[in-house]
């Protein structure tokens, strides 16, 4: 379905956003895992976490959703049964990378696929560290999905360098852990987010430029109640909405506000966004927070490369539309992962943003434009990606005239609410 949007005037009120999609994939993977009855409060009940539950509800385990929880049954980490048919990850990166993981140290065969877009995303990156470890899986001739995952007779513990930034490789080499002899540690040269490793209770070591951490297999994991906090990510587009229209305040409440997270409040706060956190506090692990942003003058003279873009890896398109928003230049280096996310995110973003009036170079690792005074409504494509479709929805809501996102339903990846929230709050 395309969604046809008109001018947000201003942007007041008081929202929440759903819970965090790393952390309930996380919860419902380490629930099922643990001996006895976890319960998981504010489980986002969106597509790719459904994923997650039906594959392991496939695999024996007990659940119920009700309006004020999500409880699991677990039976500890040898508790799944084979699965009658191959395992459906959706559109889900975070189900099909962190599922193999443990998969890998299953008794049984198991294959796992996804939809269309799923199939196109590179898994050598995890094929590569399990096989190191000893499982037995295959993916394609191009290292992609479906995987095939035989028993292995052990697996062993490593010590993983991770070559590319990223939390999914990291948790599936960890969960592995927990089924392999020994100790398995990852280490990392760019942070990249740490859920995994505050609900295992690991605690990393830091030294200078490294990160790494440890997880030691066989070790029972008692079942517990996750809380989890509103998506960072998801409040990402109401805070650049709340920025970018006229005479707004906006509070977003319960915000996870996890330092590995975060980095994109750090480059609209140097944009000049009015952006303040209230209540901060920690619930069940995660440190949360009421986000108050109101309307702002924003100014780009920005170049984001580095060790940041781990942090800000999902929000580099929400963060290039507060760009095109303010009077400056914007540039993102160092970025090429985004090509491997749910669309080529950086081909996504510089047609969106060429479709509004912006001249835009597009890199190999990112891209660069200068503001325009002007900006013309135009029809977005969503490229069937959550997140470019609510980054140029946001976009609309910005632009002088009516514009539309093609295949706006991609939302109900993360944030099935997110069109009437919009509507709501500018009307
Ligand atoms: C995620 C990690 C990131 C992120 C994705 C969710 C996770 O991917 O883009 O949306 O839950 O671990 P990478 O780890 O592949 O960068």
């Amino acid at each position: 379905m395309d969604k046809v949007l008109r001018p947000a005037r201003h942007l007041r009120g008081e929202i929440t956003v759903p819970g965090d999609k790393s952390i309930s994939h996380r919860a419902v993977m380490i629930g099922s895992l643990s001996m006895g009855r976890t319960e998981v409060v504010g489980f986002l009940n969106a597509a790719d976490p459904r994923s997650t539950l039906e594959c392991i509800q496939a695999m024996g385990i007990e659940t119920a959703l009700t309006p004020h929880a999500l409880h699991i049954v677990g039976k500890g980490l040898h508790g799944y049964r084979q699965p009658g048919a191959q395992l459906n990850a959706g559109n889900s990166g975070t189900t099909i990378r962190l599922l193999s993981g443990i998969l890998a140290g299953q008794k049984f065969a198991s294959q796992i696929s996804g939809d269309q877009y799923l199939v196109r995303r590179p898994m050598k990156r995890i094929i590569d560290p399990l096989t190191e470890m000893g499982a037995q899986i295959v993916g394609t001739d191009k290292f992609t999905a479906p995987l095939k995952i035989f028993p292995a007779d052990t697996l062993h513990g490593i010590t993983y360098e991770l070559p590319v930034p990223s939390a999914q490789v990291k948790s599936a080499v960890l969960l592995a852990g927990l089924f392999a002899e020994g100790r398995t540690t990852v280490e990392e040269s760019q942070a990249s987010r740490d859920h995994t490793e505050r609900m295992l209770g690991l605690t990393p070591v830091r030294t200078e430029g490294k990160s790494s951490v440890s997880v030691t297999g066989g070790v029972q994991i008692p079942a517990r109640q996750f809380y989890i906090p509103g998506d960072p990510s998801s409040a990402a587009f109401f805070i650049v909405a709340g920025l970018i229209a006229r005479d707004s305040e906006l509070v977003i409440k319960n915000v996870g506000i996890n330092p590995t997270r975060t980095g994109y409040l750090d480059v609209l706060r140097s944009m000049g966004g009015k952006i303040s956190i209230e209540n901060e506090r920690q619930i069940g692990g995660e440190p949360i927070g009421d986000v108050v942003v109101k309307s702002s003058e924003l100014r780009s003279n920005l170049v984001l490369q580095g060790s940041i873009i781990p942090n800000i890896i999902d929000e580099i398109p929400i963060l290039a539309v507060a760009a095109a928003f303010a009077v400056g230049t914007f540039e993102v280096r160092g970025a090429f992962e985004l090509r491997n996310k749910e669309s080529d995110r950086i081909g996504a973003v510089c047609e969106n943003l060429s479709l509004m009036g912006l001249e835009v170079e597009e890199l190999e690792d990112g891209f660069a434009f200068h503001s325009k005074s002007t900006l013309i409504p135009t029809t977005f494509d969503s490229y069937g990606d959550h997140r470019i479709a609510m980054a140029f929805g946001v976009a609309a809501s910005g632009l002088e005239g009516e514009s539309t996102v093609k295949d706006s339903d991609c939302v109900d990846i993360s944030f099935p609410a997110f069109w009437d929230t919009l509507h709501i709050l500018a009307n």
